[in-house]
């Protein structure tokens, strides 16, 4: 029996990614999006990427009527939950916003699935969520203490199914701690595609290559790294979306968070000068004053995931960027809406 897995933010970069790998594994998906962040184009893509169809819903999931109505059309059997605000800055700008929108729409969910008998949760969670780490690379043992209000939207969102988890055995949730997504599926069909000026270091990076930016600023040289530059561990959309299957098909009672990383630490500069061997464009840059609420080095003990989840992420960081830059340069202003 095909198994009918909602997917919440599906038009999204790591959603529609991941859509494609559940329809691609035989899964019937269904999607809802408020298209806030993201374009239906993506839902034409997935379709044709997945080889299969998908019921989608533009739907404010804030509605906990229009949230009930997803689990009385379909028979959900799982949730993945991508949708969600997601920028650091802006957070701190519009804290009541990130509160209203993440927490009510999760906790629309959550009570949605208990009341539709349906336990099974993945959850899009952030390394946002260590803060500045004590050690390096970070452990899902390490303290947790959000910096922003939208760390702390994670951080809460966790604590509930926690709480939820503990309450009745028949929740089976999986907390999945990102660290830095990044490239595009192979077919340069489906990126990232970020809504006006790109918060985050390679879309940024792309769109100067692709010539729609003219100089990139790197926030600080003068970090405790080898460089100077900011160290993360970038991982492949693709692997982040095979993260998601296994963590869905090991799903077992109770509450789990995973890191979802490569292990690997790469700096701004090396992001830069990859970028622009792939692409062969020269990606202009001023070193700046570091951005508030960065980090020096952010990296990832993904070994939870891969003994308890048997995944690995394995696409390295030329991989990343090759992809990344075949979809801008196919489409050099994204789903073209924005
Ligand atoms: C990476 C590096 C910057 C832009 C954020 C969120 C996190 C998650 C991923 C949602 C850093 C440097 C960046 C630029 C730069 N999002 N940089 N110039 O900050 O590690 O994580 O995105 O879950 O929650 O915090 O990612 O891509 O913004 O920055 O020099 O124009 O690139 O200083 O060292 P970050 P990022």
């Amino acid at each position: 029996m095909t198994k009918t897995i909602l997917v919440t933010g599906g038009a999204g970069f790591i959603g529609s990614h991941t859509a494609v790998e559940l329809l691609l594994r035989d899964y019937r998906v269904v999607i809802a999006d408020d298209l806030s962040n993201s374009s239906a184009k993506a839902i034409e893509v997935i379709k044709t990427l997945g080889s299969a169809d998908v019921s989608f819903h533009e739907v404010d999931l804030t509605d906990e009527a229009l949230v009930a109505q997803l689990f009385d059309e379909h028979p959900i059997e799982a949730v993945v939950h991508f949708a969600g605000l997601k920028a650091v800055g802006e957070s701190v700008e519009k804290p009541m916003h990130y509160y209203r929108t993440n927490l009510t729409s999760t906790m629309n969910l959550l009570s949605q699935m208990a009341q539709h008998d349906v336990w099974d949760f993945v959850f899009s969670s952030s390394a946002t969520v260590y803060g500045t780490p004590e050690q390096l690379p970070i452990p899902e043992s390490a303290p947790t203490g959000a910096t922003n209000p939208y760390g702390r939207t994670k951080l809460m969102i966790e604590e509930i199914c926690q709480d939820l988890a503990a309450a009745d055995d028949r929740w089976r949730i999986s907390l999945l701690r990102y660290f830095n997504p990044v490239g595009a599926h192979a077919s340069g069909q489906l990126g990232e595609d970020p809504r006006g000026i790109p918060n985050n270091l390679v879309p940024f990076v792309m769109q100067v290559a692709v010539g729609r930016r003219e100089k990139l600023q790197v926030f600080g040289g003068d970090w405790d790294t080898p460089d100077g530059s900011g160290v993360r561990d970038y991982i492949h959309v693709v692997d982040l979306a095979a993260g998601h299957l296994a963590a869905l098909e090991k799903l077992r009672a109770g509450c789990e968070a995973y890191n979802l990383g490569t292990g690997n630490g790469s700096s701004v500069l090396e992001i830069i000068g990859t970028a622009e061997r792939v692409s062969g464009k020269t990606i202009p840059y001023d070193v700046v004053d570091r951005r508030s609420g960065d980090i020096a080095t952010s990296l990832a003990d993904p070994t939870k995931a891969n003994r308890e989840l048997g995944w690995r992420a394995d696409r390295n960081l030329e991989a990343m960027l090759t992809d990344a830059w075949r979809w801008q340069s196919m489409n050099p202003m994204g789903f073209a809406e924005n």
